[in-house]
């Protein structure tokens, strides 16, 4: 315990006594006074040679770094995998192949719109990342709980964003939805219906992050053993069941306590009641793919589970909360192209795209090209490269040599062909063009057979939902657009909120880019139905 006394002038110090570390500076100094800058006598000013003074104010000054450009509010915790058995049919990823082998993980779950200070139950997108420390390297699986995205063409992304974030001029709304900038882009962008579907439906406000929903959205690879290769597209499921907020609830909850989400996940984890999620994939061949009447490689559409259903492959169990948020939540940097041998990508446009977006704003994000020093992006398998000095550089790499080839062998890191990470050999050939595939065109179907499978009282929901958020679009022109994109999805529901926002037969005559039927959802259309 520490000695505590009262100074001259009355504040409280407390005198290290053996027990406890004495308080340093960053250089080791110890300090005899925290409680007094030096000054010039009693009452006089305070000295510019005050080292601890300065050192304590100048760090503090800089405490602050940017906050994700997306994704700002986040919550995570540690935990781990392990695989229910080999996959070594479907892909040789180490971590995949033993059941008798948990692979560490770190999960962050986010909002996306949302500033770092603000709420949880915002109406958003919940980011879903998991990193996988794997012994062949990390392995991020980057998704959202949502499986499409708005947007098909990377070339968007900053557009939808900054549609969605807080007004240039003047800095409101900071959440989703509520503004003429959003509306107008969605409106204006028919790609979107089918996720504004999701967006207004009930899955957008989960009741917990143990009890959402995870999706990679994008088609992936992966690569057997024996070298055979699928696509695969990978769902989160949690064990609690998928559940959600009704709207009036999330508003008194925001009120009561903005942090009720990461409460929840802090709480149930320090109480030793872990969440757990099981990982599936559907898997298929191009071949399959070929045969669907969508393009896998569209990310506003799922792969129905009728056509294609889950493969389980091992569950995820979320046991330690974090040390230091700032350390490890706020530092941690998932980046979609981090993958290990027996996992490759697929050219949709928008993972195309993400592949270059997070190393780079992590750049300027945690300002130094070395930050998977940091210990929560460090690999925990060894690794080794020719890769030198930048700032905050922690390692004191050895040997004189930083190049290879090198004759002048003093045991630098050298490539290994059969323990690496090659890429399928896939053709390509082809004219450069900047053109939507007509492949992407369809942008109601699948928008309608999620309308279609939700029951009475959540389809009520999504009503409220788009009359609400509509009903503060101040752009009546951008409303008569919105109307005209939902009667291309279901003529019912424009009326309903159409009527709601009192604009009963005002919605704007649109035509679909190509022609959509109606289709009847077959009662298993699981990845839309059972959600409770
Ligand atoms: C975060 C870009 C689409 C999931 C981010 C960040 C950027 C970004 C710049 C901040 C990263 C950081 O500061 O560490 C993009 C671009 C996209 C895109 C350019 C489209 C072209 C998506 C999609 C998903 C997704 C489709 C889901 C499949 C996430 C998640 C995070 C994130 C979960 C937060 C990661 C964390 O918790 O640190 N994205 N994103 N993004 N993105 Fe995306």
């Amino acid at each position: 315990m520490s000695k505590q006394s009262t100074g001259k002038g009355g504040e409280t110090h407390q005198t290290a006594t053996g027990d406890e570390p004495r308080l340093t500076t960053n250089q080791g100094v110890v300090v005899s006074d925290d409680q007094n800058a030096l000054t010039v006598g009693h009452r006089g000013p305070q000295l510019l040679e005050d080292f601890h003074l300065r050192e304590k104010i100048t760090h503090f000054d800089h405490e602050r770094i940017p906050e994700r450009v997306v994704h700002a509010r986040g919550y995570g915790a540690h935990g781990y995998f392990e695989p229910y058995k080999s996959q070594a049919d479907l892909t040789k990823a180490a971590f995949l192949q033993n059941p008798k082998e948990r692979t560490p993980v770190f999960v962050r779950f986010s909002t996306v719109a949302g500033r770092a200070g603000s709420f949880d139950t915002a109406r958003d997108v919940r980011g879903f990342a998991v990193k996988f420390y794997t012994s062949e390297g990390n392995y991020d699986l980057v998704g959202n709980n949502i499986p499409v995205f708005f947007i098909q063409d990377a070339i968007k992304f900053p557009d939808l964003i900054h549609s969605v974030k807080p007004a240039p001029d003047r800095d409101f709304p900071q959440a989703q939805s509520a503004h003429d900038s959003f509306w107008d882009f969605i409106s204006l962008t028919p790609e979107s219906t089918h996720m504004m579907m999701w967006v207004m439906s009930d899955r957008a406000i989960p009741r917990s992050f143990r009890m959402m929903d995870g999706f990679g959205v994008h088609t992936f690879r992966m690569i057997s053993t024996k070298g055979d290769v699928k696509f695969v597209k990978f769902h989160w499921r949690p064990k609690l069941g998928a559940l959600s907020l009704v709207w009036d609830e999330a508003v008194v909850i925001n009120g009561a306590d903005p942090d009720f989400h990461r409460r929840d996940l802090w709480s149930a984890i320090e109480r030793g009641d872990f969440p757990e999620w099981e990982l599936s994939v559907q898997a298929f061949t191009e071949k399959e793919a070929e045969g669907f009447d969508f393009d896998v490689l569209d990310p506003t559409k799922i792969v129905p589970e009728e056509l294609v259903s889950l493969r389980p492959l091992g569950r995820m169990v979320l046991d330690r909360n974090v040390d230091n948020f700032f350390a490890e939540t706020e530092q941690v940097a998932f980046c979609p192209s981090h993958v290990v041998p027996g996992i490759d990508f697929s050219n949709d446009p928008l993972l195309q795209g993400r592949l270059f977006s997070y190393l780079d704003t992590q750049l300027s994000r945690l300002g130094s090209p070395n930050f998977h020093q940091i210990p929560i992006n460090q690999p925990k398998c060894p690794f080794a490269n020719f890769q030198r000095d930048g700032h905050m550089q922690m390692a004191a790499q050895q040997g004189r040599v930083a190049n290879e080839p090198s004759s002048l062998d003093d045991g630098g890191p050298r490539e290994d062909p059969k323990a690496g990470f090659t890429t399928v050999p896939v053709r390509e050939e082809g004219d450069k063009l900047r053109v939507r595939p007509e492949s992407f065109a369809d942008h109601y179907t699948q928008a309608k057979l999620f309308y279609k499978s939700l029951t009475p009282p959540e389809q009520k929901h999504m009503i409220g939902g788009f009359a609400f958020e509509l009903g503060k679009c101040q752009a009546l022109e951008v409303r008569k657009r919105m109307l005209g994109r939902l009667q291309l999805v279901d003529k019912d529901l424009a009326a309903q909120v159409a009527a709601k926002l009192g604009m009963e037969g005002q919605a704007e005559k649109l035509k679909p880019a190509v022609p959509v039927g109606d289709p009847e959802p077959s009662p298993a259309v699981s990845q839309y139905a059972g959600f409770e």
